[in-house]
């Protein structure tokens, strides 16, 4: 059961798109979402697309009117001036309100460290971003500013094998209970339409980041829907 006093938060449904989609297939998949019933209420969608999607989303979004945020997959440590292949915080403001930071994937294979990973949140919020901070366990560090998590074990990222909602909640507890500054904890890790509902009922999880099932449309409305 959810606590009283988090009734009214909205729940947090973020798409991790990683490294997929062309202009046209972000496209379709925008076209794919908007054909079916969109009553969405008391929760916040997402979308987290590739750097090179955002200009387009954002145009399509707002011509269209769907209730969709844009968050961005990652966010240079620096600020703007010469480094090369990087975007920075003040561009990303300009479609985005989000950024992921410390994605197991980015950690992994580009190293990013604790270090490196404050300065992006520190960048963020520099920019007036929202991080969503990701951590694999409830021991990681979390930047100082950052209020939302999501905890995503990583042998359950892309496996197909969810953690269980069970130790899911406990990590979202002690996360919170050892970060006073953070007030929403997020599960991602082979989220799907059938398993969504048993982590967004759970009292401290507000919220559910998805990759893999969000690529496709009907899933990921499937996914809000259930949630
Ligand atoms: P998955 O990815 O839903 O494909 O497991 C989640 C994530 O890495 O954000």
């Amino acid at each position: 059961m959810k606590k009283f006093n988090c009734i009214m938060e909205n729940l947090l449904i973020v798409a991790n798109w990683k490294s997929n989609k062309t202009i046209s297939e972000a496209k379709d998949w925008l076209q794919g979402f908007t054909n079916y019933d969109l009553r969405i209420t008391n929760k916040e969608i997402i979308v987290c697309p590739p750097f090179t999607l955002l200009g387009i989303l954002r145009d399509k979004i707002r011509e269209v009117g769907l209730p969709i945020k844009l968050g961005a997959q990652d966010i240079s440590p620096f600020e703007q001036g010469a480094r090369t292949g990087d975007v920075n915080g003040k561009q990303i403001k300009e479609f985005a309100e989000y950024v992921l930071v410390g994605h197991s994937e980015r950690r992994k294979n580009f190293n990013e460290d604790d270090a490196i990973l404050s300065k992006k949140v520190y960048m963020a919020i520099e920019n007036n971003l929202i991080p969503i901070f990701c951590v694999p366990n409830a021991i990681s560090s979390i930047p100082q500013g950052v209020s939302i998590v999501a905890y995503e074990p990583i042998e359950a990222i892309g496996t197909g094998n969810p953690d269980s909602p069970e130790n899911a909640d406990e990590v979202a507890k002690k996360i919170k209970e050892d970060n006073a500054r953070v007030t929403r904890v997020l599960y991602g890790g082979s989220v799907n339409a059938d398993n969504v509902d048993l982590f967004t009922k759970s009292e401290n999880i507000n919220g559910v980041l998805v990759g893999k099932e969000s690529l496709d449309p009907l899933e990921f409305l499937k996914i809000i829907q259930n949630a």
